[in-house]
C-alpha cells in the first residue's frame, strides 16, 4: 500500500494537534447545548472518533450515509441517501461531521435536507477544506485543513474504497489513479 503513495500532504501528528485544537473549540462553543453529531459515513468514521475523545461536554451521535453518482474522483451532485439517521433533530444544535468539502454539492445537498427536519442550529465541521473546487457558496464552520486541489486518500478518505486506513493525509503516485482508470474501463 505504502509504495503507492507519492507524498505525505498532512502527517500524523499535525493531524492530531489539530483535531484537538477543533474538540476544544466545539467544547467551548457547544458548552451546555447538548450537541448532536451526524457522520457522514464512511470518509469521517476516523475523524469522528478521534474528534469526539477531544471533546469534554455531553454530546450524542448519529450516522448518515451518501452515495454520489459518477466517477470516483468527482462528485456529481446527485445523491442518494444509503442510510438515514436514526433519531429526530428536531429542536436539537445538530453539528454535521464531514471527512472534505470539494464542490460543496453533498455538504449543500445534505445541509437542505436536514434544515427541512428543524434543528435548533446546522453547522458543520470537515477536517479538510478545497475552497478553490467549490461549485456551491455552501458554509464550513469548523474545519481542520484548507488543501490544495489535489485528489488525497488516508484517514478515512478514499480511493475505490482503498487507503481509509492509512494514518495521514496523502496523494497517491498518477499512475496508481491511471491504473484504476484503466481496470474501471475494462469492466
Ligand atoms: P463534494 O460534494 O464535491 O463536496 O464532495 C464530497 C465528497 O467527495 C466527500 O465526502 C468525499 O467522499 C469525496 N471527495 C472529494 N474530494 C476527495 C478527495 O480528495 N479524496 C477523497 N474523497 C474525496
Ligand atoms: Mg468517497
Amino acid at each position: 500500500m505504502e509504495q503507492d503513495i507519492q507524498k505525505i500532504l498532512i502527517p500524523e501528528e499535525e493531524i492530531k494537534k489539530r483535531v484537538k485544537e477543533l474538540g476544544k473549540r466545539i467544547s467551548e462553543d457547544y458548552k451546555d447545548k447538548f450537541p448532536h453529531l451526524i457522520c457522514i459515513l464512511k470518509g469521517a468514521t476516523i475523524f469522528l472518533s478521534d474528534l469526539i475523545r477531544e471533546v469534554n461536554i455531553h454530546m450524542s451521535l448519529d450516522f448518515m450515509g451518501v452515495s454520489s453518482y459518477g466517477s470516483s474522483t468527482e462528485s456529481s451532485g446527485i445523491l442518494k441517501i444509503t442510510k438515514d439517521i436514526d433519531q429526530p433533530i428536531e429542536g436539537r444544535n445538530v453539528l454535521i461531521v464531514e471527512d472534505i468539502v470539494d464542490t460543496g454539492l453533498t455538504l449543500s445537498y445534505l445541509r437542505k435536507l436536514l434544515t427541512s427536519r428543524k434543528p435548533k442550529s446546522l453547522k458543520t465541521c470537515a477536517l479538510l477544506n478545497k475552497k478553490v473546487r467549490r461549485k456551491v457558496d455552501v458554509p464550513v464552520e469548523y474545519y481542520g485543513f484548507e488543501i490544495p486541489d489535489e485528489f488525497v486518500v488516508g484517514y478515512g478518505l478514499d480511493f475505490n474504497e482503498k487507503y481509509r486506513n492509512l494514518p495521514y493525509i496523502s496523494v497517491l503516485k498518477p499512475e496508481v489513479y491511471m491504473y484504476e482508470v484503466m481496470k474501471y474501463e475494462k469492466e
